[in-house]
């Protein structure tokens, strides 16, 4: 295990191209779980971003952090800044809707995407403008001249409640055309410079405040020595779930260990048989990912929450979230995955249908993080699709979700087949009765009919605020009729 290196708890990031730093306790109370929205509307000069819903359903509190890249560039996100701690953007610049003119004379210039939505008539109230607007700008350096659905992708998790979409759809496609340069082009190198001198001093933060501890670990003999140290603290990645504890329970988080900051939980590797993702990349990284190499898991993440959210979410989280509804585990679990946990001193790996226990609950020791999954691939002839069941397609969780696998022999029947659902049942699920029942049989109209008879008496599902049970059981039996339609017009 690494030395100790212990760092006092400071944190550093760049806002309007200054170091800022803050030190614990802070003088202007700041905790270490204050999130950046709040701790820019505190400032007198950053109040541009808004509290909408603080739980990441709105897109009025986005920002844009640039990082440094592997390739040592700068790589520019969006963020629903509601969700973030303080620490997590350590390391990073920080760019709110301030930064975005310059002064030009004695007036100022806007950026080409503002400049463009006063064009488009994009703005009415105003609440949400400012987070559209980053968005915007986040789409601006990140795809020049992106296409009418790479623009809805990007604004999918800002609402506007009473201009409409299409002026702002417009005035992103206007502004975006040929985009990327603009000031920010000017100063890269200056950023650069400054973010790797804050990355140069890196070293574990830990932060004490009277009734919170926040440990920032950037290495993984560091997060376990921390893991081992403080086995009651929380982990967090993305905090996407986490943070609410906070924004809408009102728990004080008192031990937090934020892994965010570890580059090595960020692989993805593959071989001929299995892609190995690591617990800290974000689902948007593994969206791009998985798009050509795995577009089953690429489906359902393509209509994972927000892009907003896809930055900040990781695979880590929705895994050791165990959600009913996580919406990567019926995928991860219809392809057999594996995951790999490393503690003290040892590491062990089980497939991950064996790893969740039970509602919210996994097999995690305490001296334990995830740190990746192993996926198997699809095999020859194996028929794999990914379905979610939602109220709206975007920036919605999901009320039914599922994956199905089937192979079938010359015959024409069923020779092998997963069938797994969330939203069914406390713990995502497999319906091994039926599955069993399929097995030999010949995959017709008469034997999925069948099939779906039996989904009443495979599954107990709740009835909440999304659905009523019957319409539960409805849904799942339609997503296993549709599997059936798309299969036979596959073969
Ligand atoms: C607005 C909004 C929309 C959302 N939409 C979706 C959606 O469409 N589909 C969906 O499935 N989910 C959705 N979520 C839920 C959430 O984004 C996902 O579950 C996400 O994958 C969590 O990842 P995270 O890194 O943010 O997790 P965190 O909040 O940081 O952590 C979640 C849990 O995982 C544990 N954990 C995290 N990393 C590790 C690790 N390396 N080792 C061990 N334990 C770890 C934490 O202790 C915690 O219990 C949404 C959330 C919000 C706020
Ligand atoms: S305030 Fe609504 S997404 Fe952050
Ligand atoms: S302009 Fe009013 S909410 Fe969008």
């Amino acid at each position: 295990m690494n030395a100790v290196t212990k760092a006092p708890g400071k944190l550093k990031f760049l806002l309007d191209n200054e170091i800022v730093e803050i030190g614990f306790p802070n003088p202007a109370g700041l905790k270490p779980t204050t999130t950046v929205l709040n701790y820019l509307r505190m400032q007198p000069t950053h109040k541009g971003v808004k509290e909408g819903c603080a739980e990441g359903d709105c897109g009025a509190c986005t920002v844009v952090v640039a990082e440094l890249d592997e390739r040592g560039g700068l790589t520019y996100k969006s963020i629903n800044s509601c969700l973030v701690f303080l620490p997590m953007i350590h390391g990073k610049q920080l760019i709110t809707i301030e930064n975005l003119a310059v002064k030009h004379g004695n007036g100022i210039l806007l950026h080409p995407v503002q400049q463009a939505m006063v064009e488009a008539n994009g703005s009415q109230c105003g609440y949400c403008t400012p987070g559209m607007v980053m968005s915007m700008f986040a789409l601006y350096k990140n795809i020049p001249n992106p296409t009418r659905n790479e623009v809805e992708d990007a604004l999918s998790g800002n609402l506007c409640r009473c201009t409409g979409y299409q002026p702002i759809v417009q005035a992103a496609l206007k502004a975006c055309k040929d985009g990327g340069a603009d000031h920010f082009s000017a100063i890269k190198e200056s950023v650069i410079e400054k973010l790797e001198e804050i990355g140069r001093e890196q070293s574990t933060l830990e932060i004490f405040t009277p009734g919170q501890k926040y440990l920032k670990p950037f290495t993984i003999p560091e997060a376990l020595r921390l893991r081992k140290q403080y086995p009651d603290a929380l982990l967090v990645n993305g905090s996407t779930d986490t943070a609410l504890l906070q924004t809408k329970k009102r728990i004080l988080l008192d031990e937090i260990i934020d892994l965010s900051g570890v580059d090595e939980l960020k692989l993805i590797v593959e071989d001929h048989s299995r892609i190995v993702i690591g617990a800290g990349i974000s689902i948007e990284e593994i969206l791009k990912y998985t798009e050509v190499r795995l577009p089953v898991l690429a489906d359902i993440l393509k209509v994972f929450g927000s892009q907003q959210i896809r930055n900040l979410a990781t695979l880590g989280g929705n895994v050791g979230s165990a959600s009913p509804i996580g919406d990567t585990l019926p995928v991860l679990l219809a392809l057999g995955a594996s995951v790999r946990l490393l503690g003290d001193g040892r590491q062990r790996e089980m497939l991950l249908k064996d790893f969740i226990v039970d509602y919210r609950k996994t097999d995690i020791k305490n001296d334990e993080i995830i740190a990746v999954l192993i996926i198997p691939k699809p095999k020859k002839g194996e028929i794999i699709r990914s379905y979610k069941v939602s109220k709206r397609k975007d920036l919605d969780i999901s009320t039914v979700s599922a994956c199905f696998k089937l192979k079938l022999d010359e015959q024409n029947q069923v020779s092998a087949i997963h069938i797994i659902y969330g939203g069914m049942a406390k713990t995502v699920q497999r319906a091994s009765a039926i599955e069993n029942a399929l097995i030999g049989k010949k995959w017709d109209r008469k034997t999925i009919e069948n099939a779906m008879g039996m989904l009443h008496d495979a599954y107990v599902p709740i009835s909440d605020a999304r659905a009523e049970a019957s319409s539960r059981i409805i849904m799942a039996r339609n997503l296993l009729l549709k599997f059936w339609h798309e299969s036979t017009s596959e073969r």
